[in-house]
């Protein structure tokens, strides 16, 4: 999702840049290095990742493999190439028993096996590499690729009534409007290295959110009609994996520090749907 999202906004501003899928696995050294061979590489961008969150429940040692090794591999031939290296992590390394937007210098403490995954990234990252960009980032949807908002247009679609949890609260995080201040911070040349939090303004639970992508997709035509909206809390709806009940991150560093621009996630919201609506129209 995000990876795609950066390419073509990396491609609409004229970066020299080499996009890669699997085929380049980035737990295999010998992949990476063949990857590079022969080109000049001056920043690099992880957006792979195992994102399975209850999957990896049943498959911790996948989940490490790419979240934990995956991600020192990156870091190590970053060093090698004296490579600037742009990461993402996620909120879910956070346990969200608070009621304050999450800082960068919060103590990670995950509930989960992927949040596990993801925070041995971020320490693999931090012990191979000083040149480094680490977002943890929230709740991201985008126009391409599975995230709640397409879930949830399926589900208005196909169904009479539909239920969302009440109970957890974070941030949306649109892509596009982060692959912008990744591309604006990558076009800076910047090297105010470090961890930053960034998410789009404005804490909600999934069931705001869900309202809200309802509205707009009826006032999109994305939906026939509006169905009945039941709030429920977590427990009605059991997964592998325990989520962080409260996981808003204070985007406020990467604001002061990278000059990065943060906008309300309703606004964001509204612009995925003109995007969406464009793509569709061009497909
Ligand atoms: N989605 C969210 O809500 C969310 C929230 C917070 C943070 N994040 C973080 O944001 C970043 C981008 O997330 P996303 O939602 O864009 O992820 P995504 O759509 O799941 O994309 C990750 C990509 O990495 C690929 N991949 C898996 N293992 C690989 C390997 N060994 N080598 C190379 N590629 C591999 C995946 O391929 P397959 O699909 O074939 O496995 C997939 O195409 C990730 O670091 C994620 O942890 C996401």
């Amino acid at each position: 999702m995000l990876g795609r999202q950066l390419a073509l906004e990396f491609a609409g501003r004229e970066f020299d840049f080499f996009a890669s899928d699997l085929e380049v696995d980035i737990c295999s050294r010998q992949c990476l290095q063949d990857f590079v061979r022969g080109k000049k590489i001056r920043w690099m961008v992880n957006c792979a990742a195992y994102t399975a969150v209850d999957r990896a429940e049943d498959e911790p040692e996948r989940a490490l493999a790419v979240n934990g090794a995956g991600v020192e591999n990156l870091s190590r031939l970053a060093a090698q190439l004296g490579a600037r290296l742009i990461h993402f992590s996620s909120d879910y390394v956070f346990a969200g028993g608070g009621k304050e937007p999450y800082r960068e210098n919060a103590q990670p403490r995950p509930l989960s096996r992927y949040g596990w995954s993801k925070w041995q990234g971020e320490i693999k990252l931090a012990a191979a590499l000083d040149t480094f960009f680490l977002f943890r980032i929230s709740w991201l949807y985008g126009v391409y690729g599975p995230n709640f908002v397409h879930t949830m247009l399926k589900i208005f679609r196909e169904k009479e009534t539909a239920r969302v949890v009440n109970d957890q609260f974070g941030s949306p995080t649109y892509a596009a409007a982060l692959a912008e201040n990744i591309a604006g911070l990558i076009g800076a040349d910047s090297d105010c290295y470090g961890v930053y939090h960034y998410c789009d303004s404005g804490a909600i639970s999934w069931f705001d959110f869900a309202q809200r992508i309802m509205d707009l997709a009826l006032e999109f035509g994305m939906i026939p009609k509006k169905i009945p909206l039941e709030a429920v809390p977590t427990s009605v709806f059991p997964t592998a994996a325990i989520r962080p009940s409260y996981s808003v991150l204070d985007s406020g560093k990467a604001v002061r520090e990278l000059g990065f621009q943060v906008r309300g996630w309703q606004l964001n919201l509204k612009r995925f749907f003109r995007e969406k609506t464009l793509l569709e129209d061009t497909l």
